[in-house]
């Protein structure tokens, strides 16, 4: 494990640690359950056993890799990586009081280029919510498949954020499309809200990694890169807002390349904007029938055997 953080750990780390809730005490032990949830079903389609190798790719806090040790016991053993080496740190922290490090290796390295992992060793790739991240998910796929023995499994979780990049990119098509005055001046507003936490023209949304795939691109390039028996499930939930209250919505993103809101409006609006944008939003926000969609993708597939 490196010893150094770069400025781009601090992603990773501020927003694992920090803004996915905002801080907030009543949203952090809810959203917790939630993504514990989303960990189990990695782990119920990961089909580990005892003395197996798991390799948990961009493993964050140790979500998945950790919660498989508790699961399956002692004779796991579990390689974790990432690209932020202050989280790993923290992660390995975590292993260390729960008196499990010594069945962990902590991997400094993009999921695209798994240096330090050896062909054909491990019997489970696991990851949750970073392929989105990655820019290269062919490569990565390929790396998975390198790794795995034959007859192994990956078991992936991943967002799906292209429908909010194509929301945003109506909402622009629509703002483009007629005079500033026929339209509420929080049109705008809303727009710049959402255009700087997705992108919002077709050229920015097919480069940008979160956004330029769909759930069945994720099989399409799992199958590319060698694997078979392919079973992918979207799930969409349609939920209660998490966000509790208003400074919770300022300090909070839904990824972790989107800034706060709080930031979008300290630098692209005017006091005045922001006293429309509020006007309108912090009641939305605060109304408890408010309603959230999630998209998730969960992808198994395993390594053909010959
Ligand atoms: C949203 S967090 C998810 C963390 C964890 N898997 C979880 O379920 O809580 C994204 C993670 O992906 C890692 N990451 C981002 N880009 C990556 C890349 N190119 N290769 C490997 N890991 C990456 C980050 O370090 C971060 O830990």
């Amino acid at each position: 494990m490196s010893p150094s953080s770069t400025p781009e750990d601090d992603i990773w780390s501020e927003w694992l640690l920090h803004r996915r809730h905002a801080d907030d005490p009543q949203w952090e032990p809810a959203a917790q359950q939630r993504i514990e949830r989303c960990a189990d079903r990695v782990l119920d389609n990961a089909h580990l056993a005892p003395g197996m190798r798991l390799l948990d790719v961009g493993t964050g806090d140790g979500l998945v890799g950790l919660r498989a040790i508790a699961r399956i016991g002692f004779t796991l053993q579990v390689q974790m990586t990432g690209v932020s080496a202050r989280m790993l740190r923290h992660t390995g922290q975590r292993a260390a009081e729960l008196g499990v490090r010594r069945q962990c290796r902590f991997l400094h390295c993009g999921a695209d280029r798994l240096e330090g992992v050896g062909d054909e060793t491990v019997d489970v790739v696991t990851t949750r919510a970073v392929l989105t991240y990655v820019a290269n998910k062919k490569r990565a796929l390929r790396e998975f498949l390198r790794v795995l023995k034959p007859g192994g499994r990956i078991s992936l979780c991943e967002p799906i954020f292209q429908d909010d990049a194509l929301s945003t990119r109506a909402l622009k098509t629509l703002l483009d499309s007629r005079p500033t005055d026929a339209l509420h001046p929080f049109m705008p507003l809303l727009h710049r809200w959402k255009a700087a936490q997705y992108p919002d023209t077709a050229e920015k949304i097919r480069k940008s990694p979160i956004a330029n795939y769909s759930e069945r691109d994720l099989v399409r390039v799992a199958q590319g890169a060698g694997f078979a028996e392919l079973h992918l499930e979207l799930h969409i939930d349609v939920i209660p807002s998490p966000i509790p209250n208003w400074e919770a919505f300022l300090n909070s993103s839904p990824h972790p390349l989107a800034p706060p809101p709080s930031i979008i409006l300290a630098e692209q609006f005017s006091v005045e904007e922001r006293y429309l944008f509020e006007s309108v939003m912090r009641p939305l926000i605060e109304d408890p029938r408010s309603l959230t969609t999630e998209r998730t993708a969960y992808l198994t597939a395993r390594k053909p055997t010959c």
